[in-house]
């Protein structure tokens, strides 16, 4: 008979090998039922044996298997939100207002960096990691356990057990593994992620903790949640505590006892703060004294012991030398701005978008300009104005050419004149290159190893000027290419291979058709099934649920112009599929089963048209509704959600992201 310890260590082992088959090699050998049997099993021993429980064990790191949707969270107490200030003065003020509330005593103020990531807090129930939740909307937010259990600065047993214990900080990304994550996606076909909070508050929201371990992100723990067996007085002891219970605490955290003090500390990370290896966009004033803070209270949102102290977006003057045209996948045309280098929030900034010719033109922007640029959201340089009165008389207005500069051919601008475009079509090299790299792309035809590079040479070098042409490419050409081993060749040439079947949706959403992105591919492809069907339907046809009269228009003008109509039939002759395999039913796919969830959509949605997510609501067994009532299941959210969002909060219903309702219908 075994020993309970060799038991336990028996099966944790059993389940990371399960684990690993699942996450990793993606070839569950057992069902999720007899996973989570042998998961009960372990933590039925464990909660026997609490003796050998450890922080390691896979009941206490990662969930068993992905979760359906997030649980939201109720927060003890809410997480509030701070008051801003902007200036020396805006912070005199707040110290006025502190030290008359408190009746003349003497304040010491406690000054730390304002990390640029997301709020989170963290829950430990007799010193063991339980919940992790991000703020939402301070009362209530989204359970992400599962990921942060994943977090190497997210210790999953104290050192004490309180009864009840709470950490809050903030998720956040370095800069440098923001870049390597980039890199990582850029090479998997996918865009880059625009700047480190947001890529790091999309990351504690997927599912598969795995993922979400490689992107690295961490956290800072800068002040206790609620607690029960816990005695401290003061700000600085309670980051003594949470430093000691083996949290990161800020190590750029210093107290003072005037204003000026403070301020002048602030002033000095102003440009500092570019040189830490992550991004903080102000800093944050508290008061140190507890029984202060309790005198001082809270207004209806925020407490009146703190306030942040915020930095204005750093911008800078330059001049702009010259405008360069990039031609993309549908020939539109972009100017970039050349901009003699200007250090800006760190980096030196060189290029820039200009947008459109609407952009120019309202700007009043003028080759020659001396220009002031700014980083938007710290990441992407921004032309914020031209300076006129700075002009010498010999700057340029821009003229859009009249020629494609790639390929020659004659320049159209679009009825409202926004756009201009390349007509050379399959003609434009720089054209034909963005629509392989749109084609190969991984949620298009997911083509491994055909990156950004291979297609550059292959068109350069004429071997390819059109999708089908990747299908006609042979093992020495591609072997023939830089940098090119036989090895490497096969590989591009399998992944081309392998394209071929990848169905109905992925070839629309590879094919660059105006205004056909992803999912309008998959509502197409779900509901025509065939290529045939699909050319041959109508413009009145093509309006489906979630497709207008002026996407209707684009496709069908597609599907009607002579040379992509042959490209399909080329595509049929190389043995592409050009059909879609039924939608599987809900069993089928894994549990994603909306049936009998009502749903209501509210405010506006980025990705999606209205109805197209209702339309996917429905594909998946669910009912789209209008009114919010006691029956929703949850209510899909955008922005400048009003009345129906403080509806669901009243009543209690889930609030979902559009990125969460993907989540949840497993996209
Ligand atoms: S204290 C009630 N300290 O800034 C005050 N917040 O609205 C509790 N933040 O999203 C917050 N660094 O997550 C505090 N050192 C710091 C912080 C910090 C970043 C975030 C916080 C919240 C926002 C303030």
């Amino acid at each position: 008979m075994p020993t309970v310890e060799k038991q336990i260590h028996d099966l944790r082992k059993l389940i990371d090998h399960h684990n690993h088959l699942y996450y990793v090699d993606a070839k569950p050998e057992i069902s999720d039922r007899d996973f989570d049997r042998l998961l009960e099993e372990l933590k039925s021993l464990e909660a026997k044996h609490p003796e050998f429980l450890t922080p390691d064990s896979p009941s206490q790191r990662v969930g068993g298997k992905p979760i359906d949707g997030f649980a939201s969270v109720r927060h003890r107490e809410p997480m509030l939100s701070i008051d801003n200030s902007y200036s020396a003065e805006d912070l005199r003020d707040f110290d006025k207002r502190v030290r008359k509330l408190l009746g003349g005593e003497s304040v010491t103020y406690v000054v730390e960096l304002k990390i640029d990531g997301v709020a989170m807090s963290l829950t430990y129930l007799d010193g063991v990691f339980t919940v992790g939740a991000t703020r939402g909307d301070g009362e209530q937010g989204d359970d992400v356990t599962h990921n942060l259990k994943t977090f190497h600065d997210v210790p999953l047993k104290l050192p004490e057990s309180p009864a009840h214990f709470e950490a809050r900080g903030e998720i956040y990304m370095t800069r440098a593994d923001f870049a390597a994550n980039n890199r990582r996606r850029i090479a998997e076909g996918d865009e880059p992620a625009a700047n480190p909070r947001n890529f790091a508050a999309g990351s504690l929201k997927l599912f598969d903790p795995k993922e979400c371990r490689k992107r690295r992100l961490r956290f800072f723990a800068y002040a206790l949640g609620p607690c029960e067996g816990v005695e401290v007085k003061t700000h600085l002891e309670s980051l003594d505590l949470l430093r000691r219970f083996g949290f990161s605490v800020s190590p750029n955290i210093v107290s003072f006892d005037t204003i000026d003090a403070v301020i002048d500390y602030c002033n000095s990370w102003a440009t500092k703060r570019h040189d830490l290896p992550y991004e903080t966009d102000g800093m944050v004033i508290k008061v140190n004294d507890f029984a202060q803070r309790k005198k001082l209270g809270v207004t209806s949102k925020s407490p009146r012991w703190v306030v942040a102290y915020k930095f204005a977006a750093e911008q800078g003057i330059t001049k702009l030398v010259s405008i360069d045209i990039q031609v993309g996948k549908l020939g539109t045309l972009t100017p970039v701005a050349n901009l003699e280098p200007v250090k800006l929030a760190g980096t030196t900034v060189r290029r820039a978008s200009l947008h459109n010719a609407d952009f120019i033109e309202t700007k009043d922007i003028r080759v020659g300009d001396t220009v002031v640029v700014e980083k938007a959201g710290e990441i992407i340089p921004y032309v914020v104005r031209s300076e006129p009165e700075a002009r010498t008389g010999s700057e340029k207005i821009f003229q859009f050419p009249k020629t494609c500069p790639s390929c020659s051919s004659p320049v159209d601008r679009d009825k409202n004149g926004t756009f201009y475009r390349c007509t050379g079509g399959r003609k434009c090299t720089a054209q034909v290159k963005e629509v392989l790299r749109a084609y190969a792309r991984r949620s298009a035809m997911d083509i491994e190893g055909l990156g950004e590079k291979i297609i550059e040479q292959l068109v350069d070098a004429r071997l390819v000027s059109s999708i089908q042409d990747l299908y006609r490419l042979t093992l020495d050409q591609l072997a023939g290419l830089d940098r090119m081993g036989k090895k490497s060749a096969q590989n591009v040439l399998d992944g081309i291979a392998a394209s071929k079947d990848r169905g109905l949706a992925r070839l629309l959403a590879g094919l660059a058709i105006l205004h056909v992105g992803d999912s309008v591919a998959d509502l197409l492809a779900n509901e025509f099934g065939r290529m045939d069907a699909l050319m041959q339907a109508t413009e009145e046809r093509l309006q489906i649920q979630g497709i207008g009269p002026i996407m209707a228009q684009a496709i069908h003008e597609f599907f009607h112009t002579e040379h992509n109509i042959a490209m399909i039939d080329e595509l049929r002759n190389l043995g592409l599929k050009l059909t879609q395999d039924k939608r599987p039913s809900p069993a089928q796919v894994g549990g994603v089963d909306l049936t009998g969830k009502a749903f209501v959509v509210t405010g506006t949605l980025a990705k999606y048209q209205r109805e197209e997510i209702e339309a996917l609501i429905r594909q998946f067994g669910g009912k789209a509704s209008g009114s919010v009532s006691k029956n929703t299941s949850y209510l899909i959210a955008g922005d400048k959600a009003g009345s129906k969002l403080d509806k669901a909060k009243q009543l209690g219903v889930a609030v979902l992201t559009e990125d969460e309702f993907d989540k949840l219908i497993g996209r």
